[in-house]
């Protein structure tokens, strides 16, 4: 029987500069999901990669005084890069895109020129508000205070010769794909995106750029390169060999689940499905939103430069202690306060009390009384009824978690069937049975 296919993607990273913890914690839950639908015998094809072009690297690459080229290489492949910090954290994908890569670069041109054949894509003039950090232009009733939405920070006018994406067009099937489908995920982010930007009504997209040369080119155009984001999307297809030869599995694989941070579900959820409709081609499955890992109350972010190392935490914790506390302590859809504390608190109470004393005592003691051998004569007793069920509709309720993306919900249903079993231990007193060889089938 052909196995069900299961296709995860996490998003592409900026390699501006070393990722953080917050990169860290969206990649372990997407490969949890990966490892999860593995397996349940799925033939799974899990996706990271980095989103190496715009201007933002120009200019962190301008001030090291190398290459664009030169400065993304050594963010991804060189010591502590990304691929490393992903080696160290066990992450089990099974691609890495690069946009840089050649089949990348050729598959954009002809994804743009499709669309530009279609009519979606129309030369014109672009007037507005551009943020750099974030990559992003703004009209300037989307600015905050005249600044960017996004990260607060002040944007800059921009005017220049351009292609424009004819997203207004599909105003009306965006709406009905986020109002009428379980598509964006957790629901709750629904709303933002209809109030903020389907109500006030979706204007059509700038597409290319000429103020910077450090991207794909477009090549009826050259002048032009190919706006960052529709760059970056595209890698979620392109790395299945949509539109390259690089890659056979496009029609195995597509159409998978985009796992991404809260601030880039406006780019998945509006933009991204547009491209799909414009193309021809079926939507994600879902895109599901989760939230950030604060510090002090603020966004992590490379840019604030108030990051936290997920290098130092794993040498000074380990990687699956550290992979635990993010999947167990923060609930997916939300924002979570991260801090040191939480993290040893952590570990300390699920991994090693409640989880190595089960282990412990258990294996300590069938060692003790049975030298390390499960007898086969024993006697049901009626406090066993209650942890049994507990156990063998653990994997159901475990699922049910799983299938919503609730990581920290599955998990609570793990410690709490391992919190009955240490009462389990205490209520039964295996120490005073074992005083008297007429309980050694109970025992
Ligand atoms: O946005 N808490 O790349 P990026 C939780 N290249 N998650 C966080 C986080 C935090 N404090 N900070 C970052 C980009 N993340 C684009 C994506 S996809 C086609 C292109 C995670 O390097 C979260 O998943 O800024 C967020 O969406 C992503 O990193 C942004 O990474």
């Amino acid at each position: 029987m052909e196995k069900d296919t299961f296709y995860i993607t996490t998003p592409i990273y900026y390699p501006s500069d070393k990722l953080h913890i917050g990169h860290t914690y969206c990649t372990v839950a997407t490969d949890t999901l990966a490892r999860y639908h593995r397996l349940k015998g799925e033939d799974v094809m899990f996706l990271t990669g980095t989103d190496e072009h715009g201007q933002k690297i120009e200019q962190k690459a301008d001030e090291a005084g190398v290459t664009p080229q030169e400065f993304v290489d050594r963010i991804v492949e060189g010591p502590r890069g990304v691929r490393d910090l992903w080696k160290l954290m066990n992450i089990s994908n099974d691609r890495f895109i690069r946009t840089t890569d050649d089949y990348h670069v050729k598959a954009i041109q002809r994804i743009f020129k499709r669309m530009y054949d279609k009519g979606d894509i129309y030369k014109g003039t672009y007037k507005g508000k551009y943020c750099t950090p974030c990559e992003s232009f703004w009209t300037e009733s989307q600015l905050k205070d005249g600044c960017c939405p996004d990260c607060g920070r002040p944007v800059v006018d921009a005017e220049e010769e351009a292609y424009f994406f004819r997203l207004s067009k599909y105003a009306d099937r965006i709406r009905d794909l986020l109002e009428n489908t379980d598509f964006l995920q957790p629901r709750s982010r629904v709303n933002e995106m209809v109030k903020n930007f389907i109500d006030p009504g979706l204007e059509d997209l700038c597409v290319s750029r000429t103020s910077f040369s450090w991207g794909i080119p477009m090549d009826f155009d050259p002048k032009h390169v190919v706006y960052v984001w529709v760059d970056a999307l595209s890698n979620y297809i392109t790395a299945l060999g949509y539109e390259n030869d690089r890659y056979n599995d496009y029609k195995k694989y597509w159409p998978g689940i985009n796992i991404v941070g809260k601030e880039i579900v406006r780019f998945h959820s509006i933009i991204w499905p547009a491209m799909l409709m414009s193309l021809g081609e079926p939507l994600p499955k879902h895109v599901f939103g989760h939230g950030w890992l604060l510090l002090d109350g603020g966004k992590m972010s490379k840019s604030k430069g108030n990051v936290v190392d997920p290098y130092l935490l794993a040498e000074q914790f380990g990687v699956d202690a550290l992979r635990f506390f993010l999947m167990r302590t923060f609930p997916f859809g939300s924002d979570g306060n991260f801090s040191n504390e939480l993290l040893i608190q952590t570990i300390n109470i699920d991994l090693a009390n409640d989880l190595g004393n089960l282990v412990s005592r258990t294996t300590a003691m069938v060692e003790k009384y049975f030298g390390g051998t499960l007898p086969t004569e024993r006697q049901e007793g009626e406090p066993d009824t209650e942890l049994r069920t507990m156990a063998s509709t653990l994997r159901d309720r475990y699922e049910a978690e799983m299938e919503r993306f609730q990581f920290q919900n599955a998990l609570e249903q793990v410690f709490k069937t391992i919190q009955r079993a240490n009462k389990y231990i205490d209520e039964n007193a295996p120490w005073t049975l074992a005083k008297d060889p007429a309980n050694r089938a109970r025992l």
